[in-house]
């Protein structure tokens, strides 16, 4: 479904991607892990356009969108779930509902409607009239993933969406994901909480230092305590800086 070849991008002057090769099967859920300042965001941010490669490419359903606008690419099917949520919070629920589909007429069907979206999310229902500022953090994230799906994608990125939620909303997240799953929507999730990739990926990449370190599917990733010492659990800088916090 989408093919990263050798894709460097940068910031200004810094190298931040050196190389990445990473594929995605429809309706694959593979996940995108490493610490803090591995390229995560980058890579994502890349493949929605908001940054171009210098050098590489992405290739969608056989066509290549590098170097393509960021609406562009949420018209050709994948839609974007920021880690910063990015939710209008002086608009209401509904109104940041409907946002999603300017601009995209031409390209939807009417799978997604504001109804849809209220019986898959009851709690976004009961807070319909209310301003995104007004909605916990647990709701905005809720906020942002049906946002993103309202532009009827087929390929759902989503970046650290599990965050600062407590656990409870993390199991319904985890829910969330699955349905979306079930949709047919194919999803590519950035995530720090291991038991939440694994309950839902059908495969893992890791990255370290802008470059992908690991790729194995669910199985040999569980089985590979290796990978997740060496790349995923906190540094002892991190550790020591939590500690502190
Ligand atoms: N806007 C920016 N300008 C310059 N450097 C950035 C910017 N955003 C991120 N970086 C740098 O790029 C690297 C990768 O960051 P990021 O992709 O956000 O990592 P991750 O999402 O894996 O935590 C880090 O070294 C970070 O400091
Ligand atoms: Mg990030």
């Amino acid at each position: 479904m989408m093919k990263l070849e050798n894709v460097h991008s940068y910031y200004r002057t810094s190298h931040i991607l050196h190389g990445i090769d990473l594929s995605i099967e429809e309706g694959e859920v593979v996940t995108l892990l490493g610490r803090n300042g591995a390229g995560k965001t980058t890579t994502i941010r890349t493949i929605m356009g908001l940054l171009t490669p210098k050098q590489g490419q992405i290739i969608f359903r056989g066509e290549v969108i590098s170097g393509h606008k960021p609406f562009q690419i949420a018209r050709k099917g994948i839609a974007y779930v920021p880690e910063e949520r990015a939710i209008f919070v002086h608009l209401s629920v509904v109104e940041n509902l409907k946002i999603a589909q300017v601009g995209m007429h031409n390209n939807l069907k009417g799978t997604w409607t504001v109804e849809r979206i209220f019986e898959k999310f009851p709690r976004l229902a009961e807070r319909k009239t209310h301003r995104g500022a007004n909605l916990s953090g647990g709701e905005q994230q809720m906020l942002a993933i049906a946002r993103a799906l309202m532009s009827e994608p087929a390929l759902l990125l989503m970046d650290e969406a599990s965050e600062g939620l407590a656990p409870i909303i993390v199991e319904q997240l985890q829910k969330i994901t699955r349905e979306i799953v079930a949709e047919g929507i194919t999803v590519l999730l950035v995530e720090q909480n291991l038991d939440m990739c694994t309950a839902l990926a059908n495969r893992h990449y890791v990255m370290d230092q802008g470059r992908i370190v690991y790729c194995g599917t669910n199985e040999e990733f569980i089985a590979n305590e290796e990978v997740r010492d060496r790349y995923l659990t906190l540094s002892s800088v991190e550790r020591t800086l939590e500690a502190e916090e």
